[in-house]
């Protein structure tokens, strides 16, 4: 009996030895110690052996249930162990990865961003910013500005009217704005002097090329108070060229027409790519076309006529003056970033509008 007790032993130890987790060595031990197994049940009936062989037996089946006992609880710890560092290293959290990349939520299209980094310069400079309708009338988008009833921008051709046969000499005739000057009227109307505002929006024009689109943007700018000069005016354009196009620039006035400024000038910005019109390597520069200077805006004196307009609004002429400027959005947009043909900002591929922001 007590070599059947040495076989049983042997075969559990190496059963123990062999069990590769804590579930297989759950199975060795119900195998071996369980309550159906041999060893048990050999202890449980010690009593019907022989009498001879009673003590000999039970102290051998004692020591191999005690020694199974001990070499199960000692491979349990060994297994757990490495159980444990598994989970561990499964369940591991690096907690340096960065954290989960927030969905791409678009972004604002470069005409939108441009708008906002000009309208924030001339917030910087005191101004305020408002806004006017797109569909204006023929008084306030020519007549209120001065604009004789034979300027051609009234042509059919020029303008789109929202009326198919529109009367185009009905000072209430509706048409799309052609340029954010309508909004000088508006804007005085609504304030008396001193008046600091710049006016962003849609404007429309018949014109489809590289620089031209039927619908594009422009800011306005208008200042009115007691004291207004064309200094005034040079040195806020500069201060916008400069925010806009760097702290090298200079901004120089050519003599224009505008029916509602007088004088007018178009204002050009030195140029940001080149020096005097030839780039760093001798060529010719390709932003400015070797001028070394760039047309950003027209602009000028508040035409006393167009004080008329507004003078029961508190715009006296023989009191007030002010400057004006316009500019287009898109044209400042193009000039900035390189964008070389107008059309590319509504074709909306996001491979264009990716680039910026
Ligand atoms: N309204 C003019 C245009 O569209 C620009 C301008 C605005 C010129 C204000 C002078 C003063 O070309």
């Amino acid at each position: 009996m007590t070599e059947r007790i040495a076989d049983i032993r042997t075969e559990a130890e190496q059963a123990i030895a062999a069990a590769g987790d804590t579930e297989a060595l759950e199975n060795v031990r119900i195998q071996y110690l369980g309550r159906k197994a041999e060893l048990p049940n050999l202890l449980r009936n010690v009593a019907e052996l022989p009498p001879e062989e009673r003590a000999a037996t039970g102290k051998a089946a004692n020591e191999a249930r005690k020694a199974l006992e001990q070499a199960i609880e000692q491979r349990t710890r060994q297994l757990a162990a490495v159980e444990l560092d598994q989970r561990l290293e499964r369940d591991r959290v690096d907690v340096t990865l960065p954290g989960d990349p927030p969905a791409q939520i678009g972004r604002l299209h470069l005409i939108t961003q441009t708008q906002r980094e000009l309208e924030d310069v001339f917030i910087g400079l005191g101004f305020n910013v408002a806004e006017g309708p797109e569909v204006e009338t023929v008084y306030y988008n020519f007549d209120a500005l001065n604009f004789d009833s034979t300027h051609p921008s009234r042509l059919l051709s020029d303008t789109f009217y929202v009326q198919p046969t529109p009367d185009i000499f009905d000072p209430n005739a509706l048409l799309l704005r052609v340029h954010t000057s309508p909004v000088q009227i508006r804007a005085m109307e609504a304030h008396p002097p001193p008046l600091y505002v710049v006016m962003p929006g849609r404007t429309y024009r018949p014109d489809n090329d590289a620089t031209h689109t039927p619908q594009f943007h422009q800011l306005e700018g208008l200042a009115v108070d007691t004291d207004i000069t064309l200094g005034d005016l040079q040195g806020t354009l500069l201060a916008f060229a400069r925010a806009i196009f760097g702290e090298e620039r200079e901004v120089r006035m050519r003599p224009h027409f505008f029916p509602f400024t007088e004088p007018s000038v178009e204002v050009d910005v030195s140029c940001f790519n080149c020096t005097g019109g030839l780039t760093a390597d001798g060529l010719r520069c390709a932003i400015c076309k070797g001028e070394g200077w760039i047309e950003i805006l027209g602009a000028g004196m508040v035409d006393p006529n167009v004080f008329e307009s507004v003078r029961e609004h508190g715009y006296d002429p023989e009191r007030v003056q002010g400057f004006a400027f316009g500019m287009g959005i898109e044209r400042i947009a193009m000039l900035k970033h390189g964008v070389p043909d107008l059309r590319m900002f509504y074709d909306n591929d996001v491979r264009l509008l990716e680039q910026f922001g």
